[in-house]
């Protein structure tokens, strides 16, 4: 099984803004060697973010691998960037910027981690396997913008609870929470080549926004895996599709 995490940060959200000269922050959300790393690249924003971005991705993936979710401590999930502290971008068809390239660590799990930049947001998104004959994972990532019209996840949160089953609204706790359930199903539904009817996107019981989704074909479990991400203007999404 492959597991994935992903998340999406909106850089026009006045709480990004002056963290990277916020000692108290750094200090929290970053190790000494991340510390340092962040200074010799300068101390961005966009070091700062795609690093938070990394930690939170990080953990949403290595937490669906262990046997229970650990208590989330940014500065135990520690990034590493391939390439250095000042790697170059590169450009994607997409018209996303891949800004970073490296790993999440916590507890000698390692996932990858891939991070890229665009129009105000930042999106992570990384994996790791539990097959380590694995070598290529391909990961389908989205970023969109809830406010995005003619979309299926247009509407209220009432309206777009009418697209969702029981189990599935049963962990939706606001608009984005629905929205970004129904362009992932959307996807999912694309990617199999099933009708989306057949998938639902439920999760375990528990306390909202802090279960990990998994995808229903028929009522069944699948080796699919879905991580879902919302923050301000955006909703995000990561797609494995397993055999
Ligand atoms: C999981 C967590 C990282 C989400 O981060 P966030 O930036 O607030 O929110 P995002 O929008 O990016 O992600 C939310 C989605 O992550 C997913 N998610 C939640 N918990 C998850 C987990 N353990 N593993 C994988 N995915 C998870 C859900 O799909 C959720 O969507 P929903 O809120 O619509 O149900 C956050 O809930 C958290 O920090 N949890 C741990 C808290 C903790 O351990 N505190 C102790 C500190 S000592």
């Amino acid at each position: 099984m492959v597991f994935v995490g992903n998340d999406v940060v909106d850089l026009t959200n006045p709480r990004t803004e002056g963290r990277a000269t916020d000692d108290r922050f750094v200090g929290r959300v970053f190790d000494p060697e991340e510390q340092e790393s962040i200074r010799a690249a300068g101390g961005s924003d966009m070091e700062i973010w795609s690093r938070w971005a990394a930690k939170e991705a990080g953990f949403k993936a290595i937490s669906k691998a262990l046997e229970s979710t650990p208590p989330f401590v940014h500065r135990a999930f520690k990034v590493a960037w391939s390439g250095g502290d000042s790697p170059e971008a590169t450009a994607q068809e997409s018209g996303e910027l891949v800004v970073r390239e490296g790993a999440v660590e916590y507890l000698g799990r390692r996932a990858r981690v891939t991070v890229a930049w665009r129009d105000g947001a930042v999106h992570a998104v990384a994996y790791l396997s539990d097959d380590s004959a694995t070598e290529t994972v391909r990961i389908q990532p989205r970023v969109v913008m809830i406010e995005s019209p003619g979309s299926r996840w247009a509407g209220s949160l009432a309206d777009l609870r009418q697209s969702l089953s029981e189990r599935e609204a049963d962990a939706v706790h606001s608009r984005e929470s629905a929205a970004v359930r129904i362009g992932a199903r959307e996807e999912i539904a694309g990617l199999l080549g099933v009708t989306e009817s057949r998938l639902e996107i439920v999760c375990a019981p528990g306390p909202w926004g802090r279960r990990p989704p998994c995808v229903l074909l028929d009522g069944q479990a699948t080796r699919t895996d879905i991580s879902l991400s919302h923050d301000g203007r955006w909703i995000a999404w990561a797609i494995r599709v397993g055999a």
